[in-house]
């Protein structure tokens, strides 16, 4: 008789599977889609390990594992990613969260401690290009006194980013635009921060992203053109006008592109450099400026 399909048999099958299919975390990916088949917990597996789940389940998992080894991300097939320790829902109409974005709501919590509103209570946050939400809602969650402005060009992402700010209880204080940057933000409104993760990809740079990334994550949101910085630089004169005088900008970009957004900086004359926040590698990737008064 055949071997039965554990949860121990069937994790080291798919790992080994996964890994002839270019994955380069198997194990944790096998485990992942596992358990989200199982609705349990990923630590659950390995008190379960010699159950034999049903058919429902497995067919479930063979679905799921078929297209993670087609290049479908994990976080599209579980629906979910975590993101500053808080659960976010994703579908393939926002990008994934990355880790890098954490350095930002680091960089701007510290600076809100000191930041006292310009006007009235709260302190007034615009998150630009908020694709899931993650950097609007961890504002409004983590300063209790914000009021965010969160837009995207994309209103299937703003779909998303919704249902974010509901899950964690902060949507009534994050206002939604679909906007193409701050345009359609009503004119007299000023931020104390403006916080963004653009699209900062370069055309020639799309094309050697890892198939994972260039054919199943939105291009809207990662590409912004042959330099890389098109985003960005409509976005800096926007934001010296929008920026109270003291008011911060926050801009994640590509190490490849931060002396060119530095001259831009430089190049609207409105906006004072501060120094710029290094990722998890040390490589400049959060750029920051101070409104002139
Ligand atoms: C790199 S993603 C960042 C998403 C999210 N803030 C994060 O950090 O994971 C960029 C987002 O900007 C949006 N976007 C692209 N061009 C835009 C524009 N001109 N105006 C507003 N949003 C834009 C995209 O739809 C996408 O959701």
């Amino acid at each position: 008789m055949a071997d039965p399909w554990t949860i121990g048999r069937l994790l080291t099958w798919t790992t080994g599977f996964l890994k002839d299919h270019g994955s380069e975390s198997p194990r944790l990916e096998a485990e992942v889609l596992l358990a989200h088949a199982l609705e349990c917990e990923r630590i659950m597996l390995y008190a379960r390990f010699g159950e034999e789940p049903n058919e429902a389940v497995r067919a479930a998992y063979r679905g799921l594992v078929k297209e993670r080894s087609a290049g479908k991300p994990v976080a599209y097939l579980t629906g979910g990613r975590e993101f500053y320790s808080l659960d976010f829902a994703v579908s393939p109409d926002v990008l994934i969260p990355r880790p890098e974005t954490e350095f930002l709501v680091i960089g701007l919590l510290d600076a809100a401690k000191t930041q006292k509103p310009a006007t009235g209570d709260a302190l007034q946050i615009a998150d630009v290009g908020t694709g899931s939400g993650i950097l609007a809602v961890c504002a409004a969650l983590k300063i209790p006194t914000a009021h965010v402005t969160a837009v995207d060009v994309s209103p299937a992402a703003l779909k998303i980013a919704a249902q974010n700010a509901a899950k964690h209880h902060v949507a009534e204080r994050i206002e939604f635009f679909e906007s193409d940057l701050l345009a359609k933000v009503p004119p007299a409104r000023k931020f104390d921060f403006i916080v963004s993760n653009p699209p900062y990809i370069t055309s020639a740079e799309m094309a050697e992203l890892d198939r994972d990334v260039r054919d199943f994550e939105p291009h809207l949101a990662l590409e912004a053109g042959p330099r890389g910085t098109e985003v960005i630089q409509r976005l800096i004169p926007q934001a010296a006008e929008r920026l109270v005088a003291g008011g911060q900008l926050f801009i994640e970009l590509s190490p490849q592109i931060h002396e060119a957004v530095q001259q831009l900086l430089q190049a609207d004359g409105r906006l004072d450099p501060l120094p710029t926040i290094e990722d998890q590698n040390r490589r400049p990737r959060i750029v920051r400026a101070r409104r002139r008064d």
